[in-house]
């Protein structure tokens, strides 16, 4: 059995990040501050943002768990904050996955506070099935329950420039080992769907 399988080539990937560009550029009724959660939604930004039809500044958060509250406890810390002011300001928060809505219910809170114009989410990934508090997405790229790495994500810190989104289909297996998928840095891009 393969450690991975392929969840979204790099060309599938281009072809949705272009329509919730489309999506967002005609959505938008003056210049957006689109704010990327730090560190897994940058490689999704920085395609989303070229493929805007309008200008969009971008600013940058990063949140981290508290030591011991635990995983799911939704009780975050920011680490780093956005630099501009929202207020008054289409916001949109460019996530790489909403998975339990807790990291990003917190983050939505203290937005609000803030008195953006809007305050909208575009995610690339989406876990609907493990949302635990719902947040209202706007924009989504795909839907999944599994747990996937590449463009922009990660394990431990690791695969997250791995061209293609790939679904890991032994996650304990990885746990146990994180270098794991080393190897496939060096192994042919997978075949796309319908290529010969
Ligand atoms: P939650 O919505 O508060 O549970 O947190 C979601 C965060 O968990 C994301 O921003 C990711 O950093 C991480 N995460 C969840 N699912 C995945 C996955 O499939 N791959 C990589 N990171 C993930
Ligand atoms: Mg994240």
């Amino acid at each position: 059995m393969s450690d991975t399988e392929l969840f979204r080539s790099q060309d599938q990937i281009q072809a949705r990040v272009k329509q919730l560009a489309q999506q967002i550029s005609s959505d938008v009724t003056e210049r957006p501050i689109l704010v990327a959660v730090l560190k897994g939604s940058v490689i999704f930004l920085a395609d989303l943002i070229r493929e805007l039809s309008v200008e969009a500044d971008i600013d940058f958060m990063s949140i981290s768990s508290y030591p011991g509250a635990g995983q799911r406890s939704g009780v975050v810390r920011i680490v780093k904050d956005m630099e501009m002011p929202v207020e008054d300001r289409e916001v949109i928060v460019v996530e790489d996955v909403v998975d339990t809505g807790l990291t990003l219910a917190f983050l939505l809170r203290n937005l609000e506070t803030r008195g953006p114009r809007t305050l909208r989410i575009c995610t690339l990934i989406n876990k609907g099935v493990r949302r635990i508090v719902e947040p209202f997405i706007h924009y989504s790229g795909f839907e999944t329950s599994e747990f996937l790495v590449g463009y922009g994500l990660d394990f431990k810190g690791r695969y997250r420039n791995l061209p293609d989104l790939l679904t890991v289909k032994d996650l304990p297996r990885l746990v146990a080992d994180p270098r794991r998928l080393e190897y496939l840095y060096s192994e042919e891009p997978a075949a796309q769907p319908g290529e010969k």
